[in-house]
């Protein structure tokens, strides 16, 4: 099979992405409790490229190189591994092939994801059968989703948090990526009073998924417009540390919850009033279900920038690397 691959940290990390091979390998065979996934569509999320620098390895170490990159899937359960019960040759799945399953819990020995290549390995117990659901529409879903679904509602892994409900006041910080795309009609779904930053060129595709506030981050300074307005959450996809520690205390109510999905620095704690957490998602197939299902009910869209050929994924990464996209960027094989 052809697989896109990488043979080592590279701190330039366009470099590195240029430096990634199509490369022959062999189609690997499913181990216990893993699937053979035959590929159909990948969707390109930030850790691809993040990962490539080598400066998440105290945290998610990638042990084997070269490594096939990519977490989001979509495609066709090809072969079941022993002791899978819940999927069959011939099941239409999306999965996030897992961070945490790939680099610590335990290594799924394929470096980390596998996604980007013609077959893949995935756990079993992550995917979620999506029936005929068209899956340019829906492999998006499970990294952002599952990201945007747990923040606002459930928490992950340990972390309890989130607990959105109607009625609150949630500003989302990059509302126009592929997480936040997926935050705003979740959040506004529940009844939420939703206020989101972007560029003014994207003020009407924000307003359409759920913002009935935007701010322009270029022009504006959020926490002087939303001072003393008492927000319930502030969702971040953004990661500045002046977001948390000078504008967040001037726009949350006392006790506020901020909660980060892109500020990892450990001197991150948050000023006095506000209930800082950094927040990681978990790959889970019950949550993804339900958000497959808003899909299918017509009440959640997934909203693809751009779709890459598979031949051209270096530059679909590159295309994340710039941070502009609007939504999802994906791959077709
Ligand atoms: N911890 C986790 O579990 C987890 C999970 C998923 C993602 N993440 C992280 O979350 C972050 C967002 O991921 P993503 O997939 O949504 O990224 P993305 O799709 O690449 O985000 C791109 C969007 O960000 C907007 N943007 C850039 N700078 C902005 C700013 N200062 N203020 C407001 N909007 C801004 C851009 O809008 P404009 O064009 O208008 O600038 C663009 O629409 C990344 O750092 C990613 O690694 C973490």
């Amino acid at each position: 099979m052809k697989a896109w691959r990488l043979d080592a940290y590279n701190e330039d990390v366009p470099a590195a992405i240029e430096g990634m091979k199509l490369e022959d390998v062999p189609v690997p065979e499913p181990h216990d409790g893993t699937v053979l996934i035959k590929t159909a569509y990948c969707s390109v999320n930030p850790i691809d490229w993040k990962l490539f620098s080598g400066g998440f390895d105290g945290f998610f170490p990638v042990k084997v190189f070269p490594y096939t990159p990519g977490f989001d899937v979509a495609g066709v359960v090809e072969k079941v591994g022993a002791g899978v019960t819940d999927l069959a040759v011939g099941d239409r799945i999306i999965c996030d092939l897992g961070l945490v399953e790939s680099c610590v819990d335990p290594p799924l020995k394929q470096g980390a994801g596998g996604a980007f290549a013609e077959y893949c390995i995935a756990p079993g117990d992550i995917c979620s059968k999506v029936g005929d659901a068209d899956f340019e529409s829906v492999v998006g879903l499970p990294l952002a989703g599952l990201t945007a679904f747990q923040a606002l509602f459930t928490g992950s892994h340990n972390q309890d948090l989130g607990h959105c409900k109607e009625g609150d006041k949630v500003l989302i910080l990059g509302g126009a990526g592929g997480v936040g795309t997926i935050a705003l009609q979740l959040a506004s779904n529940a009844g939420c009073h939703v206020t989101t930053t972007a560029s003014a060129a994207k003020f009407d595709f924000v307003k359409g998924l759920g913002a009935k506030e935007i701010i322009n981050y270029h022009d504006q300074d959020w926490g002087e417009v939303l001072a003393g307005q008492d927000y319930d959450m502030i969702f971040d996809c953004i990661g500045l540390m002046d977001d948390l520690n000078v504008r967040a205390p001037k726009v949350l109510k006392k006790g506020g919850k901020f909660i980060s999905i892109a500020n990892f620095d450990p001197s991150a704690k948050g000023p006095d009033g506000v209930e800082f957490a950094v927040f990681l998602l978990l790959s889970k197939t019950t949550d993804l279900d339900k958000m497959v299902q808003m899909v299918k009910d017509g009440k959640l869209k997934i909203i693809n920038d751009k779709v890459y050929p598979f031949a051209e994924t270096p530059a679909a990464l590159k295309q994340s690397l710039g941070g502009r996209s609007s939504g999802k960027v994906l791959i077709k094989l």
